[in-house]
Formats: structure tokens, C-alpha cells, sequence
């Protein structure tokens, strides 16, 4: 193992330290979260996928109604796909969900339908790395092992004076080591708790409430006056832009044509608005454009058409592209409104257009296309940047 600098260690008595403040302050301020009302392996499973990369508040709703939808982990093994993706529409990095099931079935074939009770099976389900494992091994299992997350890292960097780069994940071990040497053998999992919640809620980012936090005697970069100097976080993810045009057509039944994505790769098998990739510079001319056109016009509305005549704003590029794939349809002048989304490694920027399946014409459907009333978007499983688009088109519609 390799370190930066020399790594401050601790006495005996320092560690006992950290344990009783830590516990004692858990006890008192823990924040009472659904997944933390019993040691069920398969909630504190589900409850740490989802809180992967997601807000506390925004995953206790689909907590509930996950295990209300599977209530077992062979529920869960045996879940059809749709049902699997609609409980996780919303919460994205969808693998996370198509991860557990995988996971569940091999549970369901090796365990009886059971969490497995040690770190190394837990390491063998798909999804579930060493912080998942570490987390599970010590809240549902009381076994000393511990959960490195950012959080954890946060405050161990602050307690020890650990230089090495948060981000880049050879560091995670120098971490887990140092929790291994601290870590309550009596309460595994509330003390992983506890620094889960301390570093969420006072060991914080930015403004850090040093004063009240019940480890502030024992932080080697607070007593050195270098607090403000951790965690080192070096590297930067680089999110790659992508750029699209969304179609929304709707035919005289007032429904729109929804394509689902391909079965491999970003949102497999989600349905969206077709899209149309463009350039960086396309797609800034029609913002350009569009920025203008609504300096002279009021709101844009859902009524405003291209006439047959005219040539459409949404720039030449665009609808030469728009016509190889629909002739058929009279467009808006102007999209009706711009929409972004980043995940993980990408940045979607869309510009929704609008249109219509022109008088005596009809759109033939490809294989992955459909219709659907907006009334009827429930049954789809729509990815966050279609929701978004969507919200778009039921705030003009109530103009
Ligand atoms: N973040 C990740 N795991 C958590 C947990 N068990 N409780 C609260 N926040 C968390």
C-alpha cells in the first residue's frame, strides 16, 4: 500500500474515543430512514443500490414500493423486465437494477433465496462491490467490515491527514484499512451508519459544522489548521456532449410516436420521443434561432406552424434530416422548449420540436415505434430527459 505522506496513527485510546463520541452522536441524531427499522439483508441490499447515486429523500418513495412490488428476493429474481425498469423510471443508471436481479437469480440458484452472510459471496453478486459488500457484511450481518464511500472518505482524509486522491480508486484501500483499525467491533453497522450520516450531514463538502461535530477533538487536519485542505480530489470525470433534436409528432388522435431504444447500451429498451443526433454547431444555430424568435414572439405555443410555404426556422440542417425520416408531418416553426440531462459519462442537450401528421397523410410505424395517448405514458418506461420533456408538453397543453 502507498501513501503520499506519512499517515498519522493512532493510540488505542484515540480509537476507543472515536467509537463513544461516534456511536453516542448516532444515537441521538440518527436520521430515522425506512431501510434502518430492522436488519433485513435484502432492504439494506436494495436501500444501498438505490442510494448509490441517488438523495436520501428521493429514494425512500421507490424503497417502499420496490419491496412492495417484490417483497422477496425471489420476487425480485423472477420480475419481468418492464415492472423491473417502471419501479426504477426516474432513479437512473438503470444497470444498477438490471444488476440486482441478475443477483437475485444467482441468490434464488446458490442461496437458497438468501443474502449470503460473508463478504466473499457478496462479492460474487453481480453489482455489488466492496462498498455495497462492506455495507451489508456490517448493517445486516454485525460483522466488522468496513463501507468506503465518498462520505467516508471525506472524514477519514480529515481525521488523518490522508493526501492520496479521493477520486482515483486505488485510494479506496488505504481507506478501509484505516476504518478497519477504527471501527466498533461491538456495532459495525451503526458505527458505518454514523459515518455515513456524519459526513452527509455534518462533516459536510462545504461549510463543514466543525463545531458541532462530535469528532472535532480528534481531527488531525483541524488541529494542524489544514481542515479546509481534504479530502484531495484530483481527477475530473469528462462528461462527453451529445446533442439532439426530439420529435414530438402527434397524429389526429391526439397521440405521439414513442421509439423504444435499442436493447444494448444507455436506457436499453426505454421508450422516448425519436431523436435525431446533430452537431454542436447545428445545434447552437437552432438555439441561436430559436432565442431570437422568442425576442419578437410571446411564449411559444403549440399553435404557431411552419406554413407549407415558408421556410422553417429549425435551420436547413434540421429538417433535411426530419424529412428523410417523416415527410408527412407539418412542424412548429420552433421547438417548444430545450431539455438537459447529464449522466454518468454524458451530456444530452434536446430541443423538443413539435408537429403534426399533416391531412391525409399518415407516418408508417418501424418495428420499435408506437403510438400512445399522453394519457397512456404510465405503461412506457421513460427515461429522466423524456420525463422532462414531456412535463414540457403538459405545461403548454394547460396554456
Ligand atoms: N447512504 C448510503 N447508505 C446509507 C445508509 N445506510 N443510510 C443513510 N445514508 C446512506
Amino acid at each position: 500500500m502507498t501513501t503520499n505522506k506519512q499517515v498519522i496513527e493512532w493510540t488505542e485510546s484515540q480509537k476507543q474515543e472515536m467509537q463513544t463520541n461516534l456511536l453516542a452522536w448516532y444515537d441521538k441524531e440518527k436520521r430515522l430512514l425506512p431501510w434502518r427499522e430492522n436488519k433485513d439483508p435484502y432492504r439494506i441490499w436494495v436501500s444501498e443500490i438505490m442510494l448509490q447515486q441517488t438523495q436520501v429523500a428521493t429514494v425512500i418513495p421507490y424503497f417502499h414500493r420496490f419491496l412492495e412490488w417484490f417483497p422477496t428476493i425471489t420476487d425480485l429474481a423472477e420480475a419481468p423486465e418492464e415492472k423491473l425498469l417502471k419501479a426504477w423510471e426516474g432513479l437512473g443508471y438503470y444497470s444498477r437494477v438490471r444488476n440486482m436481479q441478475e443477483a437475485a437469480q444467482t441468490m434464488v440458484e446458490k442461496f437458497d433465496g438468501n443474502m449470503p452472510n460473508n463478504l466473499k459471496d457478496l462479492l460474487s453478486l453481480k453489482g455489488i462491490g466492496p462498498y455495497t459488500a462492506g455495507a451489508i457484511a456490517s448493517i445486516a450481518f454485525d460483522l466488522p467490515e468496513p463501507a468506503v464511500d465518498g462520505n467516508v472518505m471525506r472524514v477519514y482524509s480529515r481525521l488523518f491527514c490522508i493526501e492520496d486522491d479521493i477520486a482515483d480508486p486505488k485510494s479506496r484501500k488505504i481507506f478501509e484499512q484505516k476504518v478497519r483499525e477504527t471501527i466498533s467491533h461491538d456495532r459495525p453497522g451503526d458505527f458505518n451508519q454514523a459515518l455515513m450520516d456524519l459526513g452527509a450531514t455534518i462533516c459536510t463538502p462545504t461549510s463543514p459544522k466543525i463545531e458541532i461535530d462530535p469528532l472535532k477533538n480528534l481531527y488531525e487536519s483541524y488541529k494542524q489548521g489544514r481542515f479546509e485542505d481534504f479530502p484531495v480530489k484530483k481527477k475530473k470525470v469528462k462528461t462527453i456532449p451529445l446533442y439532439y433534436v426530439a420529435l414530438a409528432i402527434k397524429n389526429k388522435k391526439n397521440e405521439y410516436l414513442l421509439r423504444k431504444r435499442p436493447s444494448e447500451g444507455l436506457l436499453a429498451n426505454m421508450w422516448t420521443f425519436p431523436l435525431i443526433e446533430v452537431t454542436k454547431s447545428e445545434y447552437e444555430k437552432m438555439v441561436a434561432d430559436w432565442k431570437n424568435y422568442l425576442l419578437d414572439t410571446k411564449e411559444p405555443t403549440l399553435f404557431d406552424f411552419v406554413a407549407e410555404s415558408e421556410e422553417p426556422l429549425l435551420s436547413g440542417v434540421f429538417i433535411e434530416q426530419l424529412d428523410k425520416a417523416h415527410k408527412t408531418v407539418a412542424w412548429q416553426k420552433q421547438p417548444i422548449g430545450e431539455v438537459t440531462h447529464i449522466f454518468s459519462h454524458r451530456k444530452w442537450h434536446m430541443l423538443l420540436a413539435h408537429g403534426f401528421v399533416k391531412e391525409n397523410e399518415s407516418v408508417k410505424l418501424q418495428e420499435n415505434e408506437t403510438w400512445a395517448k399522453i394519457t397512456d405514458f404510465d405503461d412506457f418506461v421513460f427515461p429522466k430527459p423524456q420525463q422532462k420533456m414531456v412535463a414540457i408538453l403538459n405545461n403548454l397543453s394547460n396554456i
